[in-house]
């Protein structure tokens, strides 16, 4: 990466004049042509219109090539923080940006989240709540922010997050003063916005370590029974974030597992915010490799599973992801591409695995 990369005028110039595109980061092989040519909706990205992300031409001409990226998820902007910051206050400028650049370039958008433990604003986590008026609020959001951006979104993440590790509910505002039919409940409302715009746009359920047999798998199996069984809420599908590191990645034989567990509850499932930290940076030729087989794995599973209709990274630039080794104990770099739009060698693994051809640089 360029040592300028982060100054004011670097930014001033890419901001007037694009960068032209480094070799092989706009080339051949194209993920989500290969992606939708396989019977699949996208190959798509997360990205977020706060950061530096949008004003890096060298990025946007990659986030842009819908030969490579079908799909976008709003990486924050569209959380309750940006969305509700307070009560009855709602600013939809940033997920307006994500809906329009995503049209310019003929991208789904799967919308990202309704109700979540993280990214709350204080009003939501410090206010004096009864089972009552936290209903009330939790309903106003969720109507509000589905109605407004109607079938701009082609998904919600109704609810992110609700378990923990060990299976049980996470310890939230909205389960420590509703209990658990706070989910449900999240359903019944998305539910009922869908069916006030009379459009169809789907519904999810969105976790991580779900992906694969344990006593959160089936926590999460249950809960989407619980949904399901629920008066007026309805589920669609299944979003397996599939965060992982080379120090500990699912096999192919267990995630194929894992889906299946939940097709057969008649539910479509999505691998949503895949990808996969070198233990440290730079990554290692070994770290690469296994990054690369955790990735190929990932993406080979999804293609072997006709209900998983959908695969997205999240973010494909090292530069902008949420791992940086100075948050995650040195973990980093767990993206398609480098720093400096080069591709990591998973890049390729992700090819192979969407064409079913063995990985060559696993
Ligand atoms: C992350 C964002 O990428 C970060 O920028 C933010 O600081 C925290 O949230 N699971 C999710 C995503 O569902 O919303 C999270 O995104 C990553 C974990």
């Amino acid at each position: 990466m360029s040592p300028f990369k982060h100054t004011f005028l670097a930014a001033l110039i890419a901001a007037v004049a694009p960068v032209p595109a480094q070799a092989q980061n706009t080339s051949a092989p194209y993920l989500n042509t290969l992606a939708q040519s396989a019977g699949k909706l996208w190959f798509g990205t997360a990205m977020d219109t706060t950061t530096r992300e949008v004003s890096d031409s060298a990025y946007m001409t990659v986030f842009n090539d819908t030969q490579i990226f079908g799909q976008t998820t709003p990486g924050n902007t569209m959380k309750w923080e940006f969305t509700e910051p307070s009560q009855g206050v709602f600013t939809f400028s940033e997920g307006d940006e994500t809906i329009a650049l995503a049209k310019a370039t003929g991208k789904k958008v799967r919308c990202h989240n309704l109700v979540w433990s993280s990214e709350l604003p204080a009003w939501v986590t410090g206010g004096t709540w009864t089972n009552e008026t936290l209903l009330a609020a939790m309903e106003t959001h969720i109507k509000t922010e589905v109605e407004y951006y109607g079938d701009g979104c082609w998904s919600w993440d109704v609810v992110n997050e609700a378990l923990d590790s060990d299976g049980g509910f996470t310890s939230n505002v909205f389960y420590e003063t509703i209990g658990a039919a706070y989910v449900p409940l999240a359903f019944q409302y998305a539910y009922e916005a869908v069916q006030s715009l009379g459009a169809d746009i789907k519904l999810f359920y969105n976790d991580y370590g779900i992906e694969y047999s344990g006593t959160k798998h089936t926590a999460a199996l249950a809960l989407v029974q619980t949904i399901q069984g629920w008066n007026n809420a309805y589920i669609d599908g299944v979003g397996f974030e599939s965060h992982y590191s080379t120090s500990w990645g699912a096999s192919k034989a267990s995630q194929l597992e894992g889906m299946s567990d939940f097709t057969e509850l008649g539910v479509q499932i999505q691998v949503t915010e895949l990808d996969v930290g070198c233990s440290s940076v730079p990554c290692s030729t070994s770290d690469l490799a296994t990054q690369a087989q955790i990735y190929y794995d990932t993406v080979s599973a999804c293609m072997d599973t006709e209900e998983c209709t959908g695969m997205t990274v999240w973010d494909f630039d090292d530069e902008y992801s949420w791992i940086q080794p100075a948050d995650y104990d040195g973990e980093g770099d767990p993206c398609l591409y480098y720093s400096d739009l080069s591709r990591h060698p998973a890049y390729t693994a992700v090819a192979e695995a969407i064409q079913g051809i063995d990985c060559s640089v696993c």
